[in-house]
């Protein structure tokens, strides 16, 4: 008994330290400036992420497991605590960026000694201990994996709101494969019948996967290829975004408003079209999948080309039947936090999110956990929609083809896309 715990805490504690790591190599390339602003609400500042994906293990693990441990700083709670009601206060949602202190320094010490007790915690943990806390320490790791798609994207944001848009890492070439012709899109057909839904077995999910059950799905046809950026100038061409009739009503004074007429980062030049990246400015390459849109335009797009987007359900049973590539897609680790063209590949996990006309809800038989940790999803389950697959800026082992992702169907700073159902 005794050394399969031993060889099993240590892949467990060298998964921890290798995430942790991840998640400053990702942060590595930035000024301590960069780290601390906060250009709209759902953008937190890198230096808060870094920070707060340290506090989920100090209040969850070593609070809880660690004999008689001290936290590194007795306000880090209230500064670094994101949303859990249970556990107290914290600085509002939208005051993040008003954080110039603590120093960048002071939160990559706080991640050291977090990384240090957990490491002396694995050396003396009990099997008893250690049997209760793994499933929260999993959380742990994935929650951090989490952070790290978020750090990502509001990374990006974050330089595209400065006036320099600087390039933070340097230019994409080789992968920017302009010269690939893609295939015509092919459509995949699914049966109809009645299809389990949701996780099942041994392996890691979050709850709001969980609850698996039952349901009836009419036969449909789906696209084996993302919308790329070619399709989607030419519904920008053809005044898709002037058209009421494609557009549900909150989504069409959404974009009138703030007056959308391309996707987020798109910028228009005298020699045609060009897209805000890590990379810096690049030209709109039109075979890659589109990305950084909304769920309005997601289906505006669809309604525009007389197709339709997939339930959750459709989607998550597309993906198990015509699964052979499923990791074909571009991920974090890829580097290049860019979706890229594939041809020949379905592109269902990675590359872009893709908006589902499901609304996030809860799976009938949905349990939240007791505790803090239940307000990890449930409380979310409403009014917003259900995206599917992961994106290039998702780590690879973070994702699988039951994962349910949310945001609110106005936004667009994630990578997200579009894939088409037949009507
Ligand atoms: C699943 C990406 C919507 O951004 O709040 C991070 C992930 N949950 N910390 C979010 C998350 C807790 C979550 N999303
Ligand atoms: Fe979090």
């Amino acid at each position: 008994m005794m050394p399969v715990v031993a060889v099993e805490t240590e892949t467990l504690l060298s998964r921890f330290l290798h995430i942790r790591n991840q998640t400053e190599v990702l942060c590595r390339p930035l000024l301590p400036e960069d780290t601390v602003v906060q250009p709209m609400v759902d953008v937190s500042p890198p230096k808060w992420h870094l920070a707060h994906t340290s506090w989920f293990f100090e209040t969850f693990i070593l609070q809880k497991y660690f004999p008689d441990y001290h936290v590194f700083h007795k306000d880090y709670n209230y500064l670094f605590n994101s949303y859990y009601n249970s556990i107290g206060s914290r600085v509002l949602r939208q005051a993040r960026g008003t954080l110039s202190r603590p120093p960048l320094q002071d939160i990559y010490e706080y991640r050291a000694y977090v990384n240090e007790h957990v490491s002396v915690l694995f050396s003396k943990i009990n099997e008893h201990h250690l049997t209760e806390m793994w499933p929260v320490f999993e959380l742990g790791l994935q929650h951090e994996q989490q952070h790290q798609e978020l750090l990502v994207t509001d990374i990006k944001y974050i330089l595209s709101t400065n006036p320099l848009a600087p390039a933070l890492l340097p230019p994409l070439s080789k992968s920017e494969l302009f010269s690939v012709n893609l295939p015509e899109p092919e459509y995949l057909s699914v049966a109809a019948g009645l299809y389990t839904i949701g996780h099942t077995g041994p392996d890691f999910c979050f709850d709001n996967e969980l609850g698996a059950h039952r349901v009836w799905l009419d036969s449909f046809l789906f696209r084996n290829s993302l919308v790329t950026n070619q399709e989607y100038l030419q519904f920008m061409e053809a005044g898709g975004y002037q058209n009421f009739k494609f557009w549900l009503h909150e989504g069409f004074d959404l974009a009138q408003q703030e007056h959308w007429a391309a996707p987020l980062y798109w910028v228009k030049q005298p020699d045609g079209w060009y897209r805000f990246t890590l990379h810096g400015l690049q030209p709109v390459n039109l075979q890659a999948p589109v990305t950084h849109i909304s769920f309005y335009e997601a289906d505006a797009y669809a309604n525009w080309a007389g197709q339709r987007l997939l339930t959750e359900f459709e989607w998550e049973v597309g993906a198990q039947q015509y699964s052979p590539d499923l990791a074909s897609g571009t991920f974090l680790e890829d580097g290049l936090y860019d979706p890229q063209p594939s041809p020949g590949q379905t592109q269902l996990l990675g590359d872009v999110w893709e908006w589902t006309y499901s609304a996030y809800l809860p799976f009938p038989r949905f349990n939240k956990a007791e505790g803090a940790l239940g307000e990890y999803n449930g409380k979310f389950m409403i009014n917003q929609m259900v995206l599917r697959g992961g994106s290039c800026a998702t780590p690879r082992s973070h994702i699988r083809s039951t994962y349910r992702n949310f945001f609110h169907p106005d936004k667009r700073w994630q990578f997200t896309g579009i894939r088409l159902a037949h009507k």
